[in-house]
């Protein structure tokens, strides 16, 4: 089959590990008989410095019209001035509503290998295997009024935690989706004791659920999540959340997989291209240095196989290889090893 893939490489280790994330693509390929069309594009830091914008139309617009959207990392020091006009993020944020990808996947598994490399004991990572299910184009990111002004003298900002029915109810059918296809476990984390829209939100996942009964559904508050996230997160199967918190507690959820270098991530529309991104940042301290961990970019190529192309076997082969590769050792320093990103994703095509 045929695909066109847009790279999105970034800024910092994003063009490193989408490199790698590429060579492992061609060896799907090949081996499999695919052709794959792959377009690079400038977005975020690099794309400021060149066009003045962190983001340009044209580049939407090639996104809009391709398969599926392959990004590295945006940001780093040189763009953070916080009263720069344009900054690396804004252009993540209007690609992911340009691309109207409502749905941020992100699977949190540990490793038995690597479970020594993770701050919480071992026996609490044991059969941990969660999908956080991140609401993306919505809530405080995008909500207005937004902006700074000055009010009876004072310096005043402002954001906006804004939700509407629709927008909830259709990541939360999509979480009682994913769900049957596991553990049959939604957990809707709101904070519905102080917010109204999270009034809201658990008032739609309470009508989703009757709809669904067959698979359980519970409500856990955002602050309750957070500690049950490291107390008990074997328990998790499907979690479901809106924008902010998703944020947050993904960042800590990574923690359980031994580092942020080993998360991908998917992110869906309705139908439309899927975006797909590893979790970790630009990494502006090891940039260039040829020692990021490629993983989380391969595995997020394995995601664009299985979502966006319906190639489960394909898919499935990059990550046995890429747990294979890990359970024989193969360790880049974030993990507290020698390989470099090179030789890991060597290692793991050698496995395909
Ligand atoms: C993420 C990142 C982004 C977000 C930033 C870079 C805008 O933290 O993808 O989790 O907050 O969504
Ligand atoms: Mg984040």
């Amino acid at each position: 089959m045929e695909f066109k893939i847009t790279l999105l490489p970034g800024d910092g280790i994003g063009p490193e590990v989408i490199g790698e994330a590429v060579r492992v693509l061609e060896s799907i390929a090949s081996k499999y008989r695919h052709s794959f069309h792959f377009q690079e594009r400038l977005m975020g830091g690099c794309s400021i410095d060149k066009f003045g914008s962190s983001l340009t139309d044209e580049t939407l617009a090639d996104c809009v019209a391709s398969d599926a959207v392959l990004l590295g990392a945006v940001g780093g020091p040189k763009w953070d001035d916080p009263r720069a006009k344009d900054r690396p993020e804004r252009g993540l944020l209007a690609l992911r509503k340009g691309l109207k990808v409502f749905a941020n996947l992100r699977p949190v598994k540990v490793h038995p290998a690597l479970a020594d490399g993770s701050p919480l004991k071992a026996e609490k990572l044991a059969g941990v295997d969660m999908l956080v299910l991140r609401e993306l184009t919505g809530g405080l990111y995008f909500g207005f009024p937004k902006g700074r002004d000055v009010k009876d003298g004072r310096e005043r900002a402002v954001d906006t935690l804004e939700y509407y029915d629709y927008e909830i109810r259709r990541i939360v059918e999509l979480a009682f989706k994913l769900a049957r296809g596991r553990k049959k476990k939604v957990s809707s984390v709101d904070k519905a004791n102080v917010l109204e829209s999270s009034r809201l939100w658990r008032q739609i996942a309470v009508e989703v659920g009757e709809k669904n009964p067959d698979i359980e559904l519970e409500h856990i508050l955002v602050d309750t999540a957070a500690m049950r996230l490291i107390s008990a997160p074997a328990q998790l199967d499907v979690v479901v959340t809106e924008n902010m918190f998703g944020d947050i507690l993904t960042d800590e959820a990574s923690v359980l997989a031994g580092s942020m270098g080993m998360l991908p991530s998917a992110s869906l529309g309705e139908a439309g291209v899927g975006l797909y991104e590893p979790i970790h940042g630009s990494a502006p301290d090891i940039a260039g240095k040829g020692i990021a961990n490629p993983i989380g970019a391969v595995l997020s190529t394995a995601m664009m196989l299985r979502h966006s192309f319906h190639l489960e076997e394909e898919a499935a082969s990059i990550e046995r290889a890429a747990e294979s590769a890990i359970a024989d050792g193969v360790r880049t320093a974030d993990l507290g090893g020698k390989s470099t990103t090179r030789q890991t994703t060597d290692e793991i095509i050698k496995r395909l």
